[in-house]
C-alpha cells in the first residue's frame, strides 16, 4: 500500500437477497475480500469490511410472487439466511447490512437527487410494455414471447436462454404479460439516464490510471469502452413499485435501478457502521477503495459506479476491483434453479467444525485468472493429502513431542547448526512472501507459500529426527523441538487469514494470545518455560462415504433436472375449440397385450355412456393386469382409428414427463362416476 494511504475500504459484492450463498459465492468474492481484510487487521492497519443484502431489483420481485409472499418476505428470510451463512465461514465483515434500510433509502435518493440537480442525468421517452390488466409496466422479465431467432414461443423480454440471444422486449413475437396473461401494449415512460456515452472520455482517463488492475477486469473494461458504439446512456430508473422511490417530481410509480441503488448500498453500510466517521472512508483521498466482486459485476463497479460518484463530485473512486473469474462445479455452471450447487447452510451441516476444510480448498483452486473447478474428489484430496498430511501432521508431531518429553514446557534452544540458522532465516521470510502474494491478489499464491512453511517444519523434522535424537543427544533435541515449536506458533499467525478456524485452534494449543503479523518475523515467540495445552488433531481424515454422499445429492439434482425440463406450451387455442372436445371419467375393465407389438395394450373401458375398446401405447409402463379398475379420463369423440387390425374408438389421457414416461390423468379422490365430464 502507498504510504500516502492511511486507511483502506473493503467491500464486497452485496448478494442478491433472493436465494441463498454457495460455493461460487465464497470462492468469487468473500473468501478473496476476507483474507485480504483479516490479512490487514493482522499488519495492524485502519481497514473496514462492508457487505450487506442487495434487496431491491425484479428478480426478488418474480421469487415472491411464485412463492405468493410480499418482497419483504423473501429479503427478509434470504438476508437472514446469507448473513448467518457468511458467519459461519467466519468471513469477518465490520457490516452485513441490507438495502431495504431507511438509511439506505435515503443514501441513494439524496444521491441521485445531487445528480439530478447537477443535471447529470438525460430525461428520455421510450415505448415501454405496459399491461393494462394489472396496471403497470412491465420488466423485461415479466414479458415472454417468441424468440425471433429460434422460434421458442418461451423467450423473456431481455434474452432467450434457448438460443441464448439477448433479446429487447419488443423484438419479442406474440409478447404476453407473466403478471396477467393479457396482451401487453406499448406507452410512453418517462425515465432519467446517465450518459455514459459523454462521461466515455473521463472514464477513459480513470481507466488508464488503472493498467494495474488484473488482466481479465481491465480486458472487460477495455472491450466495454472500445466496443463499436463506446458506452451507451443507461436508464437510472425503472418503472417498478418495488425498490427506493424516484425522489424527483413526475416520477411517482417508478424506482431507482437496481444497479443505481446497490453500490450506493456500500456507502450507506458505512453510514451505518461509523455514523461519525463514515466520511473519512469515503472523502479522504488517504482512503484506499477496493471492490471484491465477481466478474460479472464488472462493468457496474469499473464504469457506472465510478460515473455516478465522479459526477456527484465528493467521493473518492474505486482504487482497485480484483474481481475473479467464475467457479464451476463438477465441470457443470453452477445454477440455483437447477439446484446445481453446494450451499453453504447445508455444508456448514454436513460438514460440522470444517469450514476451514473449504476456505482452503477454494482458495487453493480459486477462479483468480480463469473459470475453474470445483469436485468432491478434489476436496477430499486437499484435506486428506494436504491439510492433514502436511499442516496437521508437523503441528502434531511437535506438539505431541513436546508433551511426550517436557511435559509441555518449551524447551531452551542450544547451540544453533549451521542448518538451524537457514531454517530460521527462511522462517523469519514467510510474512512478507505471503503478504507480497496477498496485496498483489494472488491468494492461491499466498496460501501456496503459508502451505510451503508447515512443509519446510516436515522437512526440518524429517532430517533431525529428534525421535531417534533424544536417545543419544537430548540437548541437540531441545533445540530442534524449540526451532519446531517456533515454525508452530509463526504457521498460526500465517495461516489466519486463511484458516481463522484453525489458527485460534492453534493458539489455543499453544496457549498463546493471537499474535499479530509482524511477530511471524520473529523466530522466538515460543519462551523457554511456557507451558502449552494439550494437543488435538487439526484435520481430520474425509473419508470416501462422506464425499460419496455428496456426489449422490448432485446426482439427485441431475435428474430430478432432466426430469423437469419442461415443452414449451402449444400455439393459443379458442374455446370454442377446446369445448368440441369430449373428456369423460372411465374405468379399464379388461387390459392385454397388443401380440407382436412392444408397447400397445388393448383396453376394454367403461365409459359411463358405453363399454369400448381403446388401443393405447402405454404397455411400457404398465402390466395389463396392474390397471384393471384404473379410473382413466378419455377422450370419448375422437374418430374410430385402425391400430394392428382393431379399431380403438377414443384415447386416454396420460402425462408424460421429459424421457417419455407416461403416468394416468385421472380423477382420484373421490372416484368419480364414469361419464363424468372433464372440462
Ligand atoms: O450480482 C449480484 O449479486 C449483485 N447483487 C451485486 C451487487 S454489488 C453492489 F453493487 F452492491
Ligand atoms: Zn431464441
Amino acid at each position: 500500500m502507498p504510504a500516502t494511504y492511511k486507511r483502506t475500504l473493503v467491500t464486497s459484492a452485496l448478494p442478491y437477497a433472493n436465494g441463498p450463498v454457495h460455493i461460487g459465492h465464497l470462492a468469487g468474492c468473500y473468501l478473496p475480500s476476507d483474507i485480504f481484510v483479516r490479512y490487514k487487521r493482522s499488519k495492524g492497519e485502519d481497514v473496514i469490511f462492508i457487505c450487506g443484502s442487495d434487496e431491491h431489483g425484479v428478480p426478488i420481485t418474480i421469487k415472491a410472487k411464485k412463492e405468493g409472499v410480499s418482497p419483504q418476505d423473501v429479503v427478509d428470510k434470504y438476508h437472514k439466511m446469507m448473513g448467518d451463512a457468511f458467519k459461519g465461514f467466519g468471513i469477518s465483515f465490520d457490516i452485513y447490512s441490507r438495502t431495504s434500510n431507511k438509511v439506505h433509502h435515503e443514501t441513494a435518493s439524496d444521491f441521485f437527487k445531487t445528480l439530478y440537480d447537477k443535471h447529470v442525468f438525460t430525461e428520455e421517452i421510450t415505448e415501454q410494455y405496459y399491461d393494462t390488466e394489472a396496471k403497470q409496466f412491465l420488466a423485461d422479465r415479466y414479458i415472454t414471447g417468441t424468440c425471433p431467432k429460434c422460434s421458442n414461443p418461451n423467450a423473456y423480454g431481455d434474452q432467450c436462454e434457448k438460443c441464448g440471444s439477448t433479446l429487447s422486449a419488443t423484438d419479442l413475437i406474440n409478447p404476453q404479460s407473466t403478471l396477467s396473461g393479457s396482451k401487453p401494449v406499448l406507452k410512453e415512460t418517462k425515465n432519467w439516464f446517465l450518459p455514459l456515452d459523454k462521461l466515455q472520455p473521463k472514464i477513459q482517463s480513470y481507466l488508464d490510471q488503472h493498467k494495474d488492475w488484473k488482466t481479465n477486469v481491465y480486458g472487460q473494461c477495455k472491450s466495454w469502452l472500445d466496443s463499436g458504439e463506446g458506452l451507451q446512456p443507461r436508464a437510472m430508473t425503472r418503472d417498478l413499485n418495488w425498490g427506493v422511490p424516484v425522489p424527483v417530481k413526475g416520477a411517482e410509480g417508478k424506482v431507482l435501478y437496481v444497479w443505481f441503488d446497490a453500490p450506493i448500498g456500500y456507502i450507506s453500510a458505512t453510514k451505518e457502521l461509523k455514523p461519525d466517521t463514515w466520511e473519512l472512508y469515503w472523502k479522504d483521498k488517504s482512503t484506499r477503495l477496493i471492490h471484491f466482486i465477481g466478474k460479472d459485476n464488472i462493468v457496474f463497479h469499473c464504469i457506472i459506479f465510478p460515473s455516478m460518484l465522479m459526477e456527484h463530485g465528493d467521493y473518492i473512486l474505486p482504487d482497485n476491483v480484483p474481481a475473479n473469474e467464475f467457479l464451476n462445479l463438477e465441470g457443470d455452471k453452477i445454477s440455483t434453479s437447477r439446484n446445481w450447487a453446494v450451499w453453504l447452510h447445508e455444508y456448514l451441516i454436513d460438514f460440522k467444525d470444517k469450514q476451514d476444510v473449504l476456505r482452503y480448498t477454494l482458495c487453493s483452486n480459486a477462479p483468480e485468472t480463469k473459470d475453474n473447478d470445483f469436485t468432491w474428489a478434489d476436496f477430499q484430496t486437499k484435506n486428506n493429502s494436504e491439510l492433514v498430511a502436511i499442516l496437521g501432521n508437523f503441528v502434531n508431531r511437535t506438539l505431541v513431542l513436546t508433551h511426550k518429553y517436557y511435559n509441555g514446557s518449551v524447551p531452551a534452544p542450544e547451540t544453533y547448526t549451521k542448518e538451524d540458522l537457514l531454517i530460521l532465516e527462511q522462517l523469519a521470510s514467510f510474512p512478507d512472501k505471503i503478504a507480497s502474494a496477498i496485496e498483489q491478489f494472488k491468494f492461491r499464491e499466498a496460501l501456496a507459500e503459508m502451505m510451503n512453511l508447515a512443509r519446510l517444519g516436515n522437512k526440518y523434522l524429517a532430517e533431525t529426527e529428534p525421535w531417534k535424537l533424544i536417545k543419544s543427544d537430548e540437548i541437540r533435541v531441545k533445540t530442534i523441538m524449540n526451532i519446531a515449536l517456533q515454525i508452530t506458533c509463526n504457521l498460526a499467525v500465517v495461516c489466519e487469514p486463511f484458516l481463522p478456524f484453525t489458527s485460534q485452534k492453534l493458539f489455543g494449543m499453544l496457549n498463546m494470545p493471537l499474535l499479530k503479523w509482524h511477530s511471524a518475523k520473529q523466530t522466538s515467540n515460543m519462551a523457554a518455560g511456557h507451558q502449552i495445552n494439550k494437543e488435538e488433531l487439526l484435520f481430520a481424515k474425509i473419508e470416501d462415504p462422506e464425499i460419496q454422499l455428496q456426489i449422490d445429492k448432485l446426482a439427485q439434482s441431475k435428474s430430478v433436472n432432466t426430469a423437469t425440463v419442461i415443452p414449451p406450451s402449444k400455439p393459443e387455442t379458442s374455446f370454442d375449440e377446446f369445448s368440441k372436445m369430449d373428456i369423460r371419467t372411465g374405468t379399464i375393465l379388461e387390459a392385454e397385450r397388443v401380440p407382436k407389438t412392444d408397447k400397445l395394450l388393448k383396453l376394454k373401458i367403461d365409459t359411463g355412456i358405453d363399454t369400448r375398446t381403446v388401443v393405447s401405447g402405454i404397455a411400457e409402463w404398465y402390466k395389463p393386469e396392474e390397471i384393471i379398475g384404473q379410473q382413466v379420463s378419455i377422450l370419448v369423440n375422437l374418430a374410430p382409428r385402425k391400430i394392428k387390425g382393431i379399431e380403438s374408438r377414443g384415447m386416454i389421457l396420460m402425462a408424460a414427463n421429459s424421457q417419455g414416461e407416461l403416468s394416468f390423468v385421472s380423477a382420484t379422490k373421490p372416484a368419480f362416476n364414469n361419464g363424468s365430464e372433464v372440462k
